[in-house]
């Protein structure tokens, strides 16, 4: 049987299995939901041991779990990693679903629920393509799944866990289908992704709450100062004035500025599908070296003061924000989580007294586009879509990519089928029904290629 009369006659149990998966809300970041988190472990645990692996675990962390599983064929044969995250997104705000978002319903073509793009939907293609080579007897190398529960918080225990299990994690390459393309007659594989920091700040000002009448204009109101801070990390030119950010920026040529910017991109139909009427960001750089080779701050959410049914006359205590900044070769993590907290340091006046707090982080990476397994990934793309992908930078983070490099010595491919309008992480997230199975038909020949190429 052909993969495409496999996934014909399978197709609508492919999608009713993912809809079970979809309807486990497995929100990492609220501990209320630890039960289906774990719940969405087992399911997976469950369907890869249905869809032929030789073991599975479920392997306990001091966070959510990991799945781990593996199909070993021949040991002279190379192995592929398959990484992936069961864990999704808060849902909030719920109100602006359509849909329940986690009643997973198709409408126009789309599978609407969260996590159905990032990345249930991507890791149960895996799970399905794998399920297919075992039964059409066509798997031509060994696999292993590292399925885990803690991507959307920053994956802080799976980093111990990969130093742990070194030796059973043994293979030629990673293969992780949580990005997107640029269309879905524009297939393209994200050759880098940005890093991160995040940090939350609190700023305080007097020792409790005040009348804003009886002593307002006469004390530092926290949170038109954490405003103020927060303004002067950019300057005109939109260029953070943190001392020393930009330090490790690693540069573009020309050459490498202008094939970046080759990439099919239209700034109209960008403004449009976001409602906005202009743009913003550095001067000097075009949208796509915004979000693909510039490192960036933005303010991920503010708070203070009296923020309830009408109105309340307070001068607060007390203001928050949380601030992640992307990151692009060669900076740190480390580095600019330390250089912000100086610099938010030193701006403070001294009527308020600040606290920095960083949350998590990751370092970018940049992938290789000239190894087999990226070469594996291209032919594969333009074998089921009919056109050669087109390498991209992403702006988006997978902290863990970068740690597989330093703890594994292996190079990941990104060979996502997310679109950028799916509304990952918002209301109303979808993912396309070609788009998952289209991966379901993709996955079987990245491995076909990669055995094949690998054997030259
Ligand atoms: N799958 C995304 C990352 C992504 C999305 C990469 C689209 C490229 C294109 C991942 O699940 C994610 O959301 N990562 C977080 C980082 C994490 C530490 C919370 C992110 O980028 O904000
Ligand atoms: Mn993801
Ligand atoms: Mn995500």
């Amino acid at each position: 049987m052909t993969t495409t009369d496999y996934i014909r006659t399978h197709e609508k149990r492919f999608l009713e299995e993912l809809f079970e998966l979809l309807r486990i809300p497995s929100v990492s970041a609220d501990s209320k939901y630890a039960p289906d988190v774990a719940r969405a472990a087992e399911f997976i645990k469950t369907k890869l041991l249905d869809a032929g692996a030789d073991t599975v675990e479920i392997c306990p962390t001091k966070g959510h779990p990991i799945v781990y599983g593996e199909k070993i064929i021949d040991l002279k044969l190379p192995t592929v990693i398959v990484y992936g995250h069961y864990d999704v997104q808060p849902a909030d705000p719920v109100n602006l679903w359509e849909t329940p978002p986690f009643e997973p319903v198709i409408r126009d073509g789309k599978i609407f629920a969260r996590g159905s793009c990032d990345d249930k939907g991507q890791v149960y293609m895996h799970v399905k393509a794998f399920e297919l080579m075992m039964q059409t007897k066509s798997l031509p190398c060994n696999v292993k799944f590292m399925i885990e529960g803690e991507e959307e918080v920053g994956s802080a225990n799976l980093g111990q866990w990969v130093r742990d299990n070194k030796k059973r994690l043994a293979a030629d390459v990673i293969l992780i289908s949580d990005t997107s393309i640029l269309a879905n007659d524009l297939p393209s594989l994200e050759v880098g992704l940005r890093g991160l920091s995040y940090i939350q700040v609190e700023v305080s000002g007097p020792n409790r709450d005040l009348h804003s009448g009886v002593y307002g204009g006469a004390v530092a109101n926290p949170i038109t100062v954490l405003c103020e801070m927060i303004a002067s990390m950019k300057d005109k030119n939109n260029h953070i004035t943190i001392p020393g950010f930009y330090d490790a920026v690693e540069e573009l040529s020309a050459a490498e500025r202008t094939e970046l910017n080759k990439t099919p991109f239209d700034l109209e139909e960008y403004k449009k599908d976001l409602g906005i009427s202009d743009i913003h960001g550095e001067t000097g750089y075009t949208t796509l070296e915004r979000t693909g080779i510039r490192p960036t701050l933005e303010l991920n959410g503010i708070w203070g003061g009296y923020i309830g049914e009408g109105s309340k006359t307070v001068l607060p205590s007390k203001a928050f924000a949380k601030i992640s900044m992307r990151l692009v070769p060669n900076q740190s993590s480390e580095k600019i989580t330390e250089l912000f907290s100086k610099h938010f340091k030193s701006i403070a006046p001294k009527s308020v007294t600040v606290e920095v707090h960083p949350h998590h982080g990751g370092e970018p990476v940049v992938t290789p586009t000239d190894s087999v397994a990226f070469k594996a990934a291209s032919m594969a793309m333009e074998q089921t879509f009919g056109k050669k992908p087109i390498p991209t930078r992403g702006g988006g983070s997978i902290p863990i990519v970068a740690l597989f490099e330093k703890e594994l010595g292996l190079k990941s491919v990104l060979m996502g089928f997310g679109l950028d309008s799916d509304l990952i992480h918002s209301p109303n997230e979808h993912y396309g029904v070609f788009n998952f199975l289209k991966g379901i038909e993709t996955i079987p020949l990245f491995f076909e290629n990669f055995a094949a190429l690998s054997k030259k």
